[in-house]
């Protein structure tokens, strides 16, 4: 099918790179022109695992085509809008992008078209689109418009993408519905070549659900704000681990084992962040709000999310006792690991506190450094974990990438000032960590120092209104 993607962000690309791959004719616009001139020549905007030998091999085919989003209007029979929808002051998702594709569909478009929302939106916006689409259609335009929230997580977009648990549309009329369908069949019925897997394994086909519009928006939001809810609840469960001298990564697993809870999303740490977790849970409490129901659950989300950044600081204040002065060697800026993406991460909050009190940072991170560089023009960036390491008074983890788990303790215990890992992400083993005689702390379990059985708090303790009297606790 003749399909176009207009813009081309980590979404965007993702989608135009795989719609292709799985045999459909893409073309996706993108209104950035130093964006669209790197793709036009062979270059990458983002670094995302896979995506760019993805879109070589299927430009080299001829499937896949960079251009004006005038060209992609023309072009498509099915049109994939996937524009940004960042949130405005008061939380609501800033649909100006939308709109403005929209607008340029109604007033350029003639004949049929199937215009879906794939970008986050409210629901109910939909019938929006709708609305806008007649009211602005010069060119006897007839359409549908649909929803296919996507699931993909920066990072794994690639594979979410040609391999996810369920695809999800909602669509009002069986002509769209039917489109939808035959777009996916061959990721539902899994005929493609996979570019990722050699040998790719059969594995469950995807769900796929359709349903109406409305639903397919609200399946979206609900389903982020959910995760959320569970990241900021096992990130209070650590706050309370702490108090009373238990161990988070125990607690969690015994949660975990449950199948009614399952283990995923249950990872303490410096909260969440990215372009996603944050903008879509204050979207979805002003949807609420708006429609007259109280989710302020979802307030309370929020706020332990943004307490986050501050209880982790506390951790660092309480091992340096003065911060002012203090070489931090912060490891990590993306949101995530695997991909360069810095919107709404933890690490801009954190750099920012630790700035203001008086710190150095040396960062390193393996892929986000260029894009952290116009939002932390203040802190200095280095080529490899060793040089950020280099006279620091503590490491700071605040991304889990994996070569951060294969550096070489020795050669950083001889590197640092002062022997001092502060985890965020709870990703390294303390025993090993310790043995290289570095004092370690992490999120929700016990503090361990070199030569010591790691011991959990001994005395009384408030963390965020918790008041508890904890037993002297020794941890194996
Ligand atoms: N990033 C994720 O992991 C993820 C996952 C699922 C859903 N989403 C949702 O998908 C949407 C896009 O997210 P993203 O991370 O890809 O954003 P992004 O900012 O990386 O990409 C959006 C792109 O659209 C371009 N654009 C804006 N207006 C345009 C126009 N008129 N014509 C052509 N291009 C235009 C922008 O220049 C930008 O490159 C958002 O609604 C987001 O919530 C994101």
């Amino acid at each position: 099918m003749k399909v176009s993607v207009i813009g081309a962000g980590y979404v965007g690309l993702t989608t135009a790179a795989c719609l292709a791959q799985i045999g459909h004719d893409v073309f996706c616009s993108e209104s950035d022109v130093e964006k669209l001139s790197k793709l036009q020549n062979g270059g990458m905007p983002i670094f995302e695992p896979h995506l760019q030998d993805v879109i070589k091999g299927v430009r080299k085919v001829g499937r896949l085509r960079f251009g004006s989003t005038e060209e992609a209007i023309a072009w498509g029979d099915a049109i994939f809008i996937c524009v940004g929808t960042p949130p405005l002051a008061n939380g609501d998702a800033d649909l100006c992008a939308i709109e403005g594709v929209a607008r340029a569909i109604a007033k350029r478009a003639s004949g049929y078209r199937l215009i879906i929302e794939k970008s986050t939106v409210p629901v109910q916006t939909g019938g929006q689109l709708r609305k806008h689409l007649s009211v602005h259609s010069t060119n006897g335009l007839r359409y549908d418009v649909a929803s296919n929230p996507e699931f993909l997580r920066e990072g794994t977009s690639v594979e979410d993408f040609l391999h996810p648990d369920r695809i999800v549309i909602g669509a009002d009329s069986p002509r769209a519905a039917d489109l939808l369908h035959e777009i996916y069949e061959p990721i539902v019925k899994q005929r493609f070549t996979c570019p990722i897997h050699s040998d790719c394994p059969k594995r469950k086909d995807p769900t796929f659900l359709a349903t109406d519009t409305n639903s397919a928006e609200l399946i979206k939001h609900a389903s982020n704000s959910f995760l959320a809810m569970k990241i900021s609840f096992i990130n209070m469960v650590a706050n309370l681990c702490e108090v009373v001298g238990a161990d988070v990564t125990k607690v969690a697993e015994g949660m975990g084992l449950d199948p009614r809870i399952g283990p995923a999303f249950l990872n303490p740490g410096i909260g969440f962040g990215g372009f996603c977790f944050p903008k879509d849970v204050q979207a979805f409490v002003r949807i609420a709000e708006k429609s007259g129901c109280d989710f302020s659950l979802l307030r309370e989300v929020e706020k332990i999310n943004q307490r986050r950044v501050e209880h982790f600081v506390e951790k660092i204040r309480k091992e340096l006792w003065v911060v002012r002065g203090k070489k931090i060697a912060l490891w990590g800026l993306a949101f995530k690991p695997n991909t360069d993406d810095v919107r709404f991460a933890p690490s801009l909050t954190l750099v920012k506190a630790l700035l203001d009190e008086g710190a150095e940072v040396n960062a390193y991170d393996p892929e986000a450094m260029e894009k952290a560089k116009s939002v932390l023009p203040n802190i200095t960036y280095c080529s490899s974990p060793y040089e950020a390491a280099e006279g620091a008074d503590a490491i700071v983890i605040v991304t889990e990438w994996d070569e951060f788990r294969q550096v070489d303790w020795d050669r950083l215990r001889l590197a640092v000032e002062r022997p001092l890992v502060v985890d965020g992400r709870n990703m390294l083993d303390a025993a090993e960590v310790t043995r290289r005689g570095f004092h370690y702390v992490s999120v929700g379990r016990p503090v361990v120092t070199p030569g010591q059985l790691p011991s959990a708090a001994k005395d009384v303790h408030s963390v965020e209104g918790v008041q508890v009297e904890a037993a002297s606790v020794l941890a194996k």
